[in-house]
């Protein structure tokens, strides 16, 4: 085995038990989308100490590292999310929030700590990479889109980035596991909200009313259809209308409804398709039943789509350190994740890394109030970064194709 590919495997390993302390002193201080102040200030901290050249204030709280290695085997980029999710942690363990009303229920306290165990690793080798290491974390992945300004605020420019990766650890996938895929792995993200007004009124004089309740509760049974009738069976899409807030009495008509919800497919067309037939059903929906409406759909993140060749050097990387049974292929899912925008400009691959574990049972869903991690494989996250960075240096020292 490359000896430092052998350093890389033992050192994370050795690491383990900071990055267990990294990830819990970010979980009981979790913070919200753009308010990542003290995660970043600690990330800063640490990739000083270890000699990387620092930015920070990127898109509000985002931190970038860059570790100059020797001749230009050109720039890998590897990223971590560090926002938490409004919601109250029910778990009871030592580490568990301390802030009310805010908990890492989806793991980017786990993303930030392996990519900061990676970040020692490499500074450590330094001298054997034959490029550079650009370490971008950022905030706001929970519907904040902070890629999307990451990219905007230049992350993959000076040096131009050539190839990204990130990982999200996942809990419905077995704890150890590296789930890969080519090709589109995350759908693209609408967002839906329909306001229906009506003329309110007594629940016992409907014909005096025009009542937004059976206008709304129409558009939002007409908008199944969509996915059943007008998109091809063999493509995946969603509709959900999610929130549907009307009236307070039970003898009062409202005047008017409010419809919220998320529209999802895995290629820009599917999505644009849905986009276009949400808006005339719910339109002529309204028409029909003479109220008004406004109605807003709008595209927020494209899919995230897999590089088939960058998702193909790290399955082959991985296989080499990790064994061809650690690897997986993995489906598609109708999540949405920010990582696409960075996916948009320049190839590369998101990683997912099993955590679930029954008997740990850190296999709870992500954004449930009782998700964890399983903490005994979050050295594989920094090792995972450190290899695909080394070799990819290297690959490119020898030869300017990935
Ligand atoms: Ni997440």
């Amino acid at each position: 085995m490359d000896p430092v590919v052998k350093y890389i495997l033992d050192r994370s390993r050795e690491l383990n038990p900071s990055i267990v302390e990294w990830r819990r002193d970010f979980h009981m201080h979790p913070e919200l989308a753009y308010q990542e102040r003290r995660t970043a200030s600690i990330v800063a901290g640490k990739l000083r100490e270890w000699g990387y050249e620092v930015a920070t204030g990127i898109a509000e709280t985002g931190v970038v590292g860059l570790l100059r290695g020797g001749d230009s085997g050109g720039t890998i980029a590897l990223r971590a999310d560090m926002d938490a999710l409004p919601l109250e942690e029910l778990n009871d363990v030592p580490y568990k929030s301390r802030v009310k009303g805010v908990m890492h229920a989806c793991g980017h306290d786990a993303h930030t700590a392996m990519l900061l165990g990676a970040a020692r690793i490499l500074s450590e080798i330094r001298n054997r990479l034959r490029g550079n290491v650009k370490l971008i974390f950022q905030p706001a992945e929970e519907g904040g889109n902070g890629a999307e300004r990451m990219v905007r605020e230049g992350v993959l420019e000076d040096p131009h980035v050539d190839v990204i990766y990130g990982i999200h650890v996942w809990s419905l996938l077995e704890s150890g596991k590296i789930g890969l895929r080519e090709g589109p792995i995350l759908a693209a993200v609408g967002v839906i909200e329909i306001e229906v007004k009506g003329k309110g009124g007594h629940g016992a004089y409907p014909h005096t009313c025009i009542d937004p309740i059976v206008a709304g509760s129409s558009i939002v049974s007409n908008l199944q259809s969509i996915v059943s009738r007008n998109l091809d069976p063999l493509e995946p899409g969603v509709v959900s209308i999610c929130s549907f807030q009307a009236g307070r009495a039970f003898n009062v008509i409202p005047e008017k409804a409010v419809l919220k919800g998320t529209y999802r497919a895995l290629t820009k067309e599917a999505l644009s398709l849905i986009r276009r037939r949400i808006r005339e059903i719910a339109g002529k929906t309204c028409e029909a039943y003479d109220v008004e409406c406004s109605i807003r759909v709008e595209d927020r993140t494209p899919p995230t789509i897999n590089e088939p060749q960058a998702t193909r050097f790290a399955r082959k990387v991985l296989a080499e350190a990790f064994g061809e049974d650690a690897l997986t292929e993995i489906k598609p899912s109708m999540g949405g994740e920010d990582f696409a925008f960075y996916l948009e400009k320049v190839p590369g691959a998101f990683i997912n890394l099993g955590t679930g574990n029954p008997a740990k049972k850190t296999n709870m869903p992500h954004h449930s109030p009782w998700f964890d991690v399983d903490e005994d494989v979050l050295y594989m996250g920094a090792a995972i970064h450190s290899l695909l960075a080394y070799r990819f240096l290297s690959s490119r020292g020898r030869n300017a194709r990935l």
